[in-house]
C-alpha cells in the first residue's frame, strides 16, 4: 500500500497533534550489508512510513559515534557516522521525507559529548584550570592524595559519576564514562549549541529531541552539594527545582535562547524535551517560550488498569491546557521494555508497570513465563486508545510489527552500557533494539544482506513487515488504518468523557462525534450504536471483549 506524495502541512503548528516515528538507525534497514542500520537503509524504506501514515520522523543519533552508549554519546554534532553514510546522504533522506510530507526530528545530546570529542581531547591534553577544561566539569578529588571522587554523585548506568585523569584531576559524567558532561555556564559551549541548531535547521530538519533536557544546569559550586536522596538519577522527581543536578530553574534560560534560534525560521523549529521530571515541572519544557513540548513518559509508565489511564489522561490534558501547550502520549521507545511484553507480565498487581518489567529484566534467567497473547493484545488496546486522544502520539519502530522484547540476548553480545557497567545484573535495553524484521526468513529477516548487529530471535520472520503487510489481522494492519482514521477525523485538542466510564471502561467523545471505548475489564461489553471503523481485536457477537479498544462513529 503506497500513499502518493502529498504536500507538507504549512501551519506552524502541525506538531501539536502529529504522530512522530522514532526511528533508532542503527537497527531499522541496513543498505551495505555491514549489519548496522543506515540513513539509504531509512531512505529505501520511505515509502513504508508513507504508508503507514505517520506525520514525522525522529531519528535518534546517528553522528560519528563509537557507540558507547548506542551513539549518544557524540563525536561531532554536525556529521554523519560514516558506518551510517554521509551529509548528502541525510540531505536525500529529508528530501525523500519531506516528498512525503513527513517531517524530520534529529536528536541533540546536550548534557555530555564522547570521551572522543575533539573538544574533550583538548581538555584532556590541557592543563588544570584552562579554558579547554573549563568546557567540561573537572574537579580535584577529596581525602589524602586526592584520590577519593569529588562528591558521592552516582552515574545512572552504575558506579561513580566521576573518572580521573592522567594529571589527577576528575571529571563528570552523569552516564557512561565515556559520556563527559558539559558546562553549560560556559558560554562557548552555548554558542556551539546554538550553531549545531542552525546547522541541522539550515539542512531542512524541521525540530529536534532533546536529551536529558533536565539535567543541563547543575549547581556546581564549591562544595558540591550530596544528593538528598540516592535514587537513580532519572527516575528523580524533584517538585521544586532544588536538586543539584536534576531539573534546575536555569536549565530554562538555555532553552529560551533555543526558541530564538527555532523562531528565526519559517516555520519555527520545533523541540521535544526528555525530561523525566514531576509531571508538575513538564509545562515549563513545554512552554512556548522554551522547547515547546516534553515527552509525557505516564502512560508508559502506568499499568494496565482503567482507574490510572483515566486520571493520568485527565490530568495531562488539563495541565496542558492550562499551560497551551498540547500533550504528548508514549508507550515504547529505545530506553523501555516494549509495550507489547510489559502488558504480557504475570498478571499481579503493578506487575505491568515500567518499574517492575525492569525489576524483571533483572532476573538474571529467573524472568517469569510471559502471556505474549495477552500482552499483544492489551498493547494494541492501548495503542488505539493511546491514537484517539488529543495531542502527539510518539511511535517506537517495531511496535507497528507488535513486536515484544528480546530476552534471550546472549551475553557477549550484549551491547548497552547498563548491562555492562552493572556487571550483568542490569540486562539493560538492547532487547528493544533488535533490528526490524521486513522478511519472513533471510540472513537478517530482510533488514540488510548480512547478519544483524544484535542477533534476531527466529519469532521475528513471522512478525515481518512481509509477513503482515496483506494480513487484515495483523498489528502492521491496525497502525495503518488507525493512523488513516486519525488524520481524517482529528479535530480540536479536546474530549469528553461518556458515561459509560467506569472502573473497567473508558469511553470518551472526540470532536466531531468519534468515540473511542476500551474495555479494560474481563468481560464483553456493549459498544455505541453506530460504525465501528477500527477495532484491536475482533469483536464478540458484537461486544467489546476484555482488552479490546473500538473506534466507533456514532449513528446521528
Ligand atoms: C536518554 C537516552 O534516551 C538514552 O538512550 C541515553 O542512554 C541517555 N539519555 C544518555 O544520553
Amino acid at each position: 500500500m503506497e500513499m502518493s506524495p502529498r504536500p507538507a502541512a504549512a501551519s506552524a503548528e502541525w506538531w501539536r497533534q502529529a504522530v512522530v516515528y522514532q526511528i533508532y538507525p542503527r537497527s531499522f534497514a541496513d543498505s551495505d550489508g555491514d549489519g548496522l542500520g543506515d540513513l539509504r537503509g531509512i531512505v529505501s524504506r520511505v515509502p513504508y512510513l508513507a504508508a503507514l501514515g505517520i506525520d514525522a520522523v525522529w531519528l535518534s543519533p546517528f553522528y560519528p559515534s563509537a557507540l558507547a552508549d548506542g551513539g549518544y554519546d557524540v563525536d561531532d554534532y554536525r556529521d554523519v557516522d560514516p558506518r551510517l553514510g554521509t551529509l548528502a546522504d541525510f540531505d536525500e533522506l529529508t528530501s525523500a521525507l519531506h516528498g512525503y510530507g513527513i517531517r524530520v526530528i534529529v536528536d541533540i545530546v546536550p548534557n555530555h559529548t564522547s570521551n572522543r570529542h575533539a573538544w574533550f581531547l583538548e581538555a584532556l591534553a590541557a592543563p588544570k584550570g584552562s579554558r579547554a577544561r573549563d568546557r567540561y566539569v573537572f574537579r580535584d578529588g577529596r581525602g589524602p592524595a586526592r584520590a577519593e571522587p569529588p562528591s558521592d554523585w552516582p552515574a545512572a548506568f552504575g558506579g561513580p559519576a566521576w573518572t580521573r585523569v592522567g594529571d589527577g584531576q576528575w571529571y563528570l559524567h552523569l552516564f557512561a564514562a565515556e559520556q563527559p558532561d558539559l558546562n553549560w555556564a560556559n558560554r562557548e559551549v552555548r554558542d556551539d549549541f546554538l550553531a549545531t541548531l542552525r546547522f541541522w535547521a539550515d539542512r531542512g530538519v524541521d525540530g529536534f529531541r532533546v536529551d536529558v533536557a533536565h539535567g543541563l544546569a547543575k549547581n556546581l559550586a564549591e562544595p558540591l552539594e550530596p544528593l538528598p536522596v540516592k535514587r537513580h538519577p532519572a527516575d528523580w522527581p524533584v517538585p521544586h527545582g532544588t536538586h543539584p543536578l536534576w531539573d534546575r530553574d536555569e536549565v530554562h534560560d538555555i532553552y529560551a535562547e533555543w526558541r530564538q534560534v527555532f523562531n528565526e525560521y519559517d516555520p519555527p523549529r520545533i523541540g521535544v524535551a526528555e525530561a523525566w521530571v514531576h509531571p508538575s515541572r513538564r509545562p515549563r519544557y513545554a512552554s512556548a517560550s522554551g522547547l515547546g513540548q516534553a515527552f509525557n513518559f505516564d502512560l508508559l509508565e502506568a499499568n494496565w488498569k482503567a482507574g490510572e489511564f483515566l486520571r493520568i489522561i485527565t490530568d495531562d490534558l488539563a495541565d496542558a491546557q492550562r499551560h497551551g501547550a498540547s500533550t504528548t502520549w508514549v508507550l515504547s521507545n529505545h530506553d523501555v521494555v516494549r509495550h507489547a511484553s510489559r502488558y504480557a507480565l504475570p498478571a499481579r498487581d503493578d506487575r505491568d508497570s515500567l518499574t517492575n518489567a525492569k525489576a524483571w529484566l533483572l532476573g538474571n534467567g529467573t524472568a517469569p513465563e510471559l502471556d505474549r497473547g495477552r500482552g499483544l493484545r492489551r498493547a494494541r488496546a492501548a495503542t488505539l486508545l493511546m491514537l484517539a486522544l488529543p495531542g502527539s502520539a510518539y511511535l517506537y519502530q517495531g511496535e507497528e510489527l507488535g513486536l515484544h522484547e528480546v530476552t534471550d540476548i546472549p551475553a557477549e553480545r550484549i551491547q548497552d552500557p547498563a548491562y555492562l557497567r552493572s556487571g550483568g545484573a542490569d540486562k539493560g535495553r538492547d532487547g528493544c533494539r533488535v533490528p526490524l524484521p521486513w522478511a519472513t526468513d533471510g540472513p537478517s529477516f530482510g533488514f540488510g544482506a548480512g547478519a544483524a548487529h544484535l542477533p534476531q530471535p527466529a519469532w521475528f520472520g513471522p512478525l515481518s513487515v512481509e509477513a503482515q503487510e496483506h494480513d487484515h489481522a495483523s498489528t502492521l494492519t491496525l497502525y495503518r488504518q488507525a493512523l488513516g482514521w486519525r488524520r481524517t477525523l482529528q479535530g480540536a485538542e479536546s474530549l469528553e468523557w461518556m458515561p459509560g466510564t467506569n472502573g473497567q471502561v473508558l469511553d470518551f467523545r472526540r470532536p466531531g462525534g468519534w468515540r473511542s471505548v476500551t474495555n479494560f475489564g474481563s468481560r464483553p461489553v456493549p459498544l455505541p450504536h453506530g460504525t465501528v471503523i477500527v477495532t484491536s481485536g475482533p469483536l464478540e457477537e458484537g461486544l467489546l471483549p476484555a482488552d479490546t479498544t473500538a473506534w466507533v462513529i456514532p449513528a446521528s
